[in-house]
């Protein structure tokens, strides 16, 4: 299978260490085996420190965004470093370097493109671009829930939700940089027109990836 597999950069850098970097190379390596692997990282609590260093130096939001950007590419180069020979070693600044490193065969890593979106976004398009049999995004939560499980003790998993309310449920939500709400709507413009067979799952245990590629029923479908 062709897979996509975003990795929210809260999972990935949340403690600014290296050992996500190492458990997710492992276990991208091995898939590889079998798979074409395109994985876009996102940028996590550094992204965010640093968009706000610039929005109090008065920066706009498109180059709060552009700083964002900066920011998941380090991801994506960090986590180069540790795929070492499996992967494609640069970071694709847009889909069509994408597709043009993607020929090597090798895993690919990119961050993010354009201001006014999400890694998210990103993931979606590229899934697009590669015509991909599978979209995983890996995040902090375990889904999508029916309300903010942090705040309500009732709050239920969703295990399946169509794409269009989804879009309802986000369209209310903040679009500035640094806090592209849990999913943001681009994304789910791109899953819906394109039927991405998307799913939403927990990244905080890595072993997800394999599980959601087996098919196992957890996380949150788009259907
Ligand atoms: P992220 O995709 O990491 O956003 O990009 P996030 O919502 O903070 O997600 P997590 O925490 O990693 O899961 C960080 C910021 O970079 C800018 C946006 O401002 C985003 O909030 N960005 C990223 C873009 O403008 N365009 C892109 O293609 C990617």
């Amino acid at each position: 299978m062709k897979i996509v597999v975003a990795i929210g950069g809260s999972i990935l850098i949340k403690d600014h260490d290296s050992s996500r970097f190492k458990e997710y190379s492992k276990l991208l390596k091995e898939l590889a085996q079998e798979h074409e692997i395109l994985v876009v990282v996102g940028g996590g609590k550094p992204a965010r420190e640093y968009i706000s260093v610039v929005r109090d130096l008065g920066a706009g939001e498109a180059q709060c965004d552009d700083i964002g950007i900066e920011v998941t590419r380090i991801n994506a180069k960090l986590l180069l470093s540790a795929l070492g020979d499996a992967a494609y070693q640069r970071v694709p600044h847009n889909f069509q370097e994408a597709l043009e490193f993607a020929s090597s065969g090798k895993i690919i890593v990119m961050g993010g493109t354009e201001p006014a979106h999400s890694t998210d976004a990103v993931s979606t398009i590229l899934a697009e671009y590669v015509n991909a049999d599978k979209l995983i995004n890996l995040t902090s939560v375990d889904g999508m829930y029916t309300k903010d499980p942090n705040k309500h003790d009732d709050a239920e998993l969703i295990h399946e939700i169509t794409a269009s309310d989804l879009l309802d449920f986000l369209n209310d939500k903040d679009m500035k940089a640094g806090t592209y709400e849990f999913f943001d709507t681009t994304a789910v413009q791109m899953i819906k027109r394109s039927k991405l067979d998307t799913v939403i799952a927990n990244g905080f245990e890595p072993e997800n990836l394999i599980k959601v590629i087996n098919g196992e029923n957890i996380g949150t479908k788009i259907i």
